[in-house]
């Protein structure tokens, strides 16, 4: 792409696998060192020393529940440890959860929401410390989705968590400009990961999810890294507060397409 992160830093959270993955290897490949964190510490560990093989010791993997606050607190601790600064956070990692709202137990909503919008702003509490200490113009970036504006029947807990992840980007956004700190968040819509490709595979799922999807197909992690990139880069310097959906054109579409086959273009 012609983005360059050369010896930049970034944390990467949900990192082993899907979108946080594709990032990690945008910003690797862009000459960033990267932390990658994840939950799933055996998953990481053979990443890590996959990536090592191509990146050596730009990339360096942390096992971490990015729901749990003392989990943070160390995360945040171990790659500054590592790297010495923070310039870049990704806070990617995130869960979905499927039930009407009223048969969803207390706890189910928790563990949405503390993972999805508090462990965001955890993450982004103790980096945004570290760049203030060490006077960095760093950049953040929340993966959100185009369900932060899309309501979609069967996940209000992950719905009302990206909403409230796009509100926070822009409160925080405004906080940290002065400081010189951008903060932006990527809405992805419908992208191919281990976690949804056996759901967006169902034929009645993909179908109906490809008619409302004006580029005619789904995304890749590719595509919201080339994003990430860019927000993570230069190139961004002026841009904070924003969310840039990176959806095909899903967020373009509320309803189906009923004009076509009743109204006659203007050829006849
Ligand atoms: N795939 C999509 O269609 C889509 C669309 C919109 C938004 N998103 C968002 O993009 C992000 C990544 O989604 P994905 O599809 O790549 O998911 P995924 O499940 O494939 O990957 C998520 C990663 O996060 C890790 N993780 C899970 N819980 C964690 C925790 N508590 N602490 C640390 N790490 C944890 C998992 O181990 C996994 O490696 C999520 O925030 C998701 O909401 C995805």
């Amino acid at each position: 792409m012609g983005i360059e992160l050369t010896d930049r830093v970034a944390l990467v959270t949900g990192g082993v696998q899907g979108i946080g993955l594709g990032i990690a290897e945008a910003f690797l490949d862009a000459g960033a060192k990267v932390a990658i964190s994840d939950i799933n510490g055996e998953g990481l560990k053979a990443k890590v020393r996959e990536l090592q093989g191509r990146f050596g010791e730009n990339v360096y993997g942390i096992t971490a529940d990015c729901s749990q606050e003392d989990d943070i607190v160390r995360m945040v601790a171990e790659a500054v440890g590592k790297f010495g600064v923070i310039d870049i956070l990704v806070n990617n990692a995130g869960r979905g959860g499927m039930h009407y709202f009223w048969e969803m137990a207390a706890h189910e909503w928790d563990e949405v929401v503390d993972l999805n919008l508090r462990g965001a702003f955890l993450c982004t509490r103790e980096v945004t410390k570290v760049m203030l200490e060490k006077g960095t113009k760093g950049k953040i970036i929340n993966i959100a989705s185009t369900n932060a504006i899309l309501p979609t029947t069967g996940i209000a807990a992950y719905c009302a968590s990206k909403g409230g992840l796009l509100m926070f980007t822009r409160v925080a956004a405004q906080e940290l400009g002065p400081h010189g700190i951008n903060v932006n968040a990527i809405g992805p819509g419908s992208t191919m990961t281990p976690i949804t490709e056996g759901f967006y595979n169902l034929p009645i799922i993909n179908a109906g999810f490809l008619e409302r999807t004006p580029m005619g197909r789904f995304g890749q992690p590719e595509d919201i890294a080339k994003a990430a990139l860019f927000l993570a880069s230069e190139y961004a310097d002026w841009v904070t507060g924003q969310i840039l959906y990176v959806d095909g054109g899903q967020s373009l579409m509320g309803l189906p397409r009923y004009l076509e086959g009743l109204v006659q273009s203007a050829g006849g």
